[in-house]
């Protein structure tokens, strides 16, 4: 028998009273992440993404369908996923180290066992030396390279990134996404990433869920064919240009008929 995925959605639905009345944002979101898989979430914005992400965390009930994680119905459970939010959002008055092991340290890790790991990796990503620094002194790119560690070691087994990148220029982006792609296919823990940027989707992922405008729904899921590992020279071969091409297409048209409804 194949074995479960560890996150899986089934036909989740959702929606939200508001001043106008009912408004659904998710029709029908079936989708599921295996042990060391990453998998993109690309849609257009408000198509209710992050609301995806309240959902499997926890947070925000589905109006229906169900959360399983590791074939368990965990629909509504709290504390089961790592999460990286878009801004960095680490604590100010906690130490760079401090901030690396929050995670561990709320399920309970030993203090100075989580320092050990968390200065061996503040070490790899190129933040030697910062370990008793404040967060304020360090640049947006580290600062995200630290909020990415903290879900990195934190003991649940699926980490959901929501657009993290987003606040960042475009060339601390792609350092970002190369240092990523290099980590992650180290380490492979299983990953939910949001994202609005194809390339960035086609790069890190093995596979990309595309969503539609509202009511949104899967308009298609795509195993991604290039082998790893991955540089990020990938980005030029024709094959991928021409994936990119025909996916930025899709969406286009998905646009312009949302515009004609
Ligand atoms: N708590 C809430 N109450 C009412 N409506 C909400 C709530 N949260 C989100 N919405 C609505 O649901 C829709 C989807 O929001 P969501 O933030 O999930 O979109 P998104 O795809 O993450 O957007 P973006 O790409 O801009 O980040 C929006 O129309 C938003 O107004
Ligand atoms: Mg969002």
């Amino acid at each position: 028998m194949a074995e479960a995925p560890l996150l899986n959605l089934q036909q989740i639905t959702k929606s939200y009273r508001g001043g106008a009345g009912e408004q659904q944002v998710l029709a029908d979101i079936t989708l599921s992440v295996r042990k060391g898989e990453f998998v993109s979430v690309v849609g257009p914005s408000g198509c209710g993404k992050s609301t995806i992400f309240h959902i499997v965390g926890g947070v925000v009930p589905p109006t229906s369908g169900r959360v399983f994680l590791d074939g368990e119905d965990k629909t509504g459970a709290r504390g089961q996923i790592s999460y990286m939010p878009q801004q960095a959002a680490l604590f100010p008055w906690r130490t760079i180290e401090d901030n690396v092991i929050l995670a561990q340290e709320l399920s309970g890790v030993k203090k100075r066992e989580a320092r050990a790991k968390a200065r061996d990796w503040l070490a790899r990503v190129g933040l030697e030396g910062y370990e008793k620094a404040y967060p304020a002194t360090l640049s947006g790119g580290m600062q995200q390279r630290v909020s990415f560690l903290r879900a990195l070691l934190s003991p649940q087994e699926l980490i959901c990134l929501d657009e993290p990148f987003s606040a960042l220029d475009a060339l601390t982006r792609q350092d970002m996404q190369r240092w990523l792609l290099t980590i992650w296919e180290q380490y492979r823990r299983s990953v939910l990433f949001i994202t609005h940027n194809i390339e960035e989707a086609l790069l890190l992922s093995d596979t990309v869920y595309l969503l539609s405008n509202k009511p949104t729904k899967v308009l298609r899921q795509i195993e991604v064919p290039f082998a790893r590992p991955r540089s990020d020279k990938l980005i030029s071969e024709p094959l991928f240009v021409s994936l990119r091409q025909e996916i930025y297409e899709q969406m286009k048209e998905e646009q312009s008929l949302q515009r004609g409804r």
